[in-house]
């Protein structure tokens, strides 16, 4: 069964799992997290490469201030807890988003993770947090801007490849599969340029209650995908041949 190499998961639901048990929403959060748990064993188990979850938006920063705040604690509870099971399975720690934004104390856990982690060879497992995908198109912009006003670029070696690389998702494949749970079919600002040609998957089933089997539903689902990257499907079935595209 062919893999993505690049598994991305919008992890929505966890309000309304709370709801439907007349829990506070961050009671559902809290169940989240144990999702989280299972699915990047399973992840990694089963030889990902590169797994991103969308933890927090920057939009989310609007929620009410208590539902915030306990985000954060949970965030840097899961941190504290996960890092040996990250250096027993190998993961590395990466994180997307404008995480200056963050608080000092989780920021310096995240950095701290990520460079205990630094050396593994196993998954990537990166974190979105306070990631909004206009807002690192901007942030990326910015920076080409400012090359160009120091005369380190020219318009002309404005290219696909230059904007990716002030992305913070340089290094990263683009996604082959993105999942969202909770019956959203939407895209919530969310890698709007790195899922160009992501294969999409939509559950009803809400995030503290995806299991390892739903994985395994999703993971079929996407092997049974022709991605053709506009190609024909007869162009491919007859093997890569020079094309327009960089695929
Ligand atoms: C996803 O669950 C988690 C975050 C956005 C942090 P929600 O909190 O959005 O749950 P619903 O969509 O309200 O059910
Ligand atoms: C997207 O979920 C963000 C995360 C899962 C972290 P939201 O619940 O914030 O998205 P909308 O508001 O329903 O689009
Ligand atoms: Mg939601």
């Amino acid at each position: 069964m062919s893999l993505p190499r690049h598994l991305a998961i919008i992890m929505d639901g966890n309000g309304r799992w709370a709801r439907q048990r007349a829990l506070p929403r961050i009671l559902g959060h809290r169940q989240g997290v144990e999702a989280v748990r299972d699915v990047v064993e399973e992840c990694s188990r089963l030889g990902i490469g590169w797994l991103t979850l969308y933890a927090f938006s920057h939009e989310n920063w609007g929620r009410p201030e208590e539902e915030v705040g306990a985000l954060m604690d949970l965030l840097a509870s899961y941190l504290g807890k996960e890092l040996e099971g990250m250096l027993r399975h190998g993961i590395r720690l990466n994180v997307i988003g404008d995480i200056a934004r963050m608080p000092a104390s989780v920021r310096a856990m995240l950095l701290d993770t990520m460079e205990r982690t630094r050396h593994q060879q196993g998954m990537v497992l990166t974190l979105a947090l306070s990631y909004g995908s206009r807002d690192e198109l901007v942030r990326a912009m910015r920076s080409l801007a400012a090359a160009l006003a120091a005369g380190e670029l020219t318009a002309a070696d404005i290219d696909e490849q230059a904007l990716a690389a002030r992305l913070d998702t340089v290094g990263l494949p683009d996604p082959d599969l993105l999942i969202r749970t909770s019956g959203e079919m939407r895209i919530s600002n969310f890698l709007l340029w790195q899922l160009a040609y992501t294969e999409l998957y939509f559950t009803e089933t809400l995030w503290p209650d995806f299991k390892p089997t739903h994985l395994h539903e999703a993971l079929h689902v996407f092997a049974q995908r022709e991605r053709r990257f506009g190609l024909t499907g007869e162009q491919l079935r007859e093997g890569p041949k020079q094309g327009g595209g960089s695929h």
